[in-house]
């Protein structure tokens, strides 16, 4: 860990669209640094110039044509590059990484709202191998209420797709908290930002604390 020059962190953060990840990512990110801690912060898909790039392509709304498994492809390309060059890297100098999405979001959005099932970890095992977050923060929020917190912004291909999508998306993130326990906390989101970036505090440095 960074203070103590121990192994770095790997922390993602996962919800469906409207969360408030981003409110929640800027807060811990800005916490750990006032702790000293050196805090790595990327995200998902991105976070290299070749993953921005595949990003476009991923959430351009014009590229309605895209088959899903070409889309689980891409996010998984993304992640790779991501992973190489930046995650892997920066845990193994000690450094704390916090991720805005993981290869969760593969599994919430592409196994269960796709509907493609256990071929989505299949395909993210070659770039992910053993890399996978220490603890996994998911911000759990009902679609609906989801849904009416990005009213207003432009959609992106994903945030555009129907309900019956992101219900099939909320039950995999429900599906992963229940497979993996140790790993994911899962969060009420439906609360004042304040009282949230609280328990993500403590909860993260109760983690760092058993490292
Ligand atoms: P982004 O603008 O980063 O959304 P958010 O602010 O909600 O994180 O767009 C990422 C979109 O891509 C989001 O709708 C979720 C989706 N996604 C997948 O479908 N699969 C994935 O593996 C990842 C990482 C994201």
């Amino acid at each position: 860990m960074t203070k103590q020059g121990r192994q770095g962190m790997f922390i993602s953060f996962e919800g469906g669209d409207g969360a408030g990840k981003s409110t929640q990512i800027h807060e811990l990110t800005e916490y750990l640094r006032q702790m000293g801690y050196e805090v790595v912060l990327t995200r998902e898909p991105g976070g290299t110039p070749i993953s921005e790039a595949v990003r476009g392509i991923l959430l351009d709304p014009q590229n309605k044509a895209m088959d899903a498994v070409t889309e689980t492809l891409l996010y998984a390309a993304a992640r790779a590059q991501l992973v190489a060059e930046v995650i892997r890297p920066a845990v193994n100098a000690g450094r704390i990484v916090i991720c805005d999405r993981f290869l969760d979001s593969s599994i919430a959005y592409q196994a269960f709202g796709r509907d493609l099932g256990d071929m989505v970890g299949e395909i993210n095992r070659y770039g992910v191998g053993d890399c996978m977050p220490d603890l996994t923060i998911y911000l759990r929020v009902d679609p609906k209420a989801g849904k009416a917190r990005i009213q207003g912004r432009a959609a992106d291909r994903i945030e555009s797709e129907p309900d019956a999508f992101h219900q099939k998306v909320f039950e995999g993130y429900e599906e992963i908290c229940r497979r993996d326990p140790a790993r994911v906390c899962a969060v009420d989101a439906g609360r004042g930002i304040e009282e949230i970036a609280e328990e993500i505090r403590a909860e993260v440095m109760k983690r760092i604390h058993e490292i």
